[in-house]
């Protein structure tokens, strides 16, 4: 049995073990995957042990991203330009010392297939994305990718927002701003910030939708977040973060066995039980 896991600090509540239980299930393959609190002074440390105790690959979440895309000898483009990984591979046979850490991030690709399942057509789309963090820097390329007419990146600190547009101009048309610089209409609106963890919500105008807009949070929970109420009241289709968390695991498994896991499922079960 390859083993696998998700390493996070803290983990304890991490929905990923049973997520992935799932997709082995369904694709018959076996894998053992568990959740591992690393230390916060000591990540590749962590890593190296889970490798040297037959470790195939890991997942990495909150406050390791940075710290992963470190310990890679590999990194993807999109991972580069992230600077952050969430998704570790071992290529070679890991026993041996041959294998080589290849460094991924799948949450810009979880979050454009989420956006598709909905029915969000991205082409053409005026997006504006909330906050320029982390969360934000890993969906950047893909959605550029996705050719929208245009990109508004709004931040708190307009500074950053402007230092990670000009990060990715060469990939499409990207503007940052401080959230006084944002008028809209916009088509999509992609809340980044971790504003709605303390149920915050950025300043913005009224008039920030289009009529047929959308708008989604990276965020989710049981109930909608203050930044998805306050977009359905005036008139935006709501999506949270649920199936971003979904697809991005999705990507992950197929880098680590090469199989496509059938996602609605998974959500859907996912869903009751917040
Ligand atoms: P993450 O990895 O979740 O992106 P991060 O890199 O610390 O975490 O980034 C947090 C983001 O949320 C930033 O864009 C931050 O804005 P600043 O750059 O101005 O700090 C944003 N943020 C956090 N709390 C916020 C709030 N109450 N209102 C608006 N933006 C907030």
């Amino acid at each position: 049995t390859d083993r696998y896991c998700v390493f996070g600090h803290p983990i304890g509540h991490s929905k990923s073990p049973s997520i992935h239980a799932a997709f082995a299930e369904q694709t018959g393959e076996a894998i053992e995957y568990t959740a591992i609190e690393a230390p916060l002074d000591d990540f590749c440390g962590a890593w190296q042990r889970f490798v040297a105790a037959g470790g195939r690959g890991a997942n990495v979440t909150v406050p390791f991203k940075e710290d992963a895309f470190r310990c890679c000898d590999v990194l993807s483009t999109r991972a580069r330009r992230a600077g952050a990984v969430n998704t570790l591979v071992l290529s070679g046979n890991g026993k041996s010392s041959d294998f080589k850490v290849h460094g991924d991030t799948t949450d810009g690709v979880g979050l454009v297939r989420d956006l598709v399942r909905h029915g969000v057509a991205l082409e053409g789309a005026r997006i504006l994305v909330l906050g320029a963090g982390g969360a934000v820097r890993g969906v950047l390329e893909p959605l550029l990718a996705q050719a929208p007419q245009s990109l508004q990146v709004a931040n708190r600190t307009a500074a950053k927002a402007e230092a990670l547009a000009h990060d990715f101009s060469d990939l499409g048309a990207i503007i940052g701003s401080g959230f006084e610089d944002v008028q809209g209409p916009f088509d999509l609106v992609i809340n980044g910030t971790s504003a709605s963890l303390s149920g915050e919500l950025p300043p913005l105008p009224d008039t920030l939708f289009s009529p047929s807009a959308g708008a989604y949070d990276m965020m989710y929970g049981a109930e909608p977040t203050v930044f998805l109420r306050w977009a359905a009241a005036r008139g935006a289709g709501t999506m949270d973060g649920l199936g971003m968390l979904v697809e991005q695991a999705a990507e992950s498994f197929f880098q680590w066995r090469g199989k496509r896991s059938d996602t609605a499922p998974v959500l859907e079960r996912l869903r009751r039980s917040l």
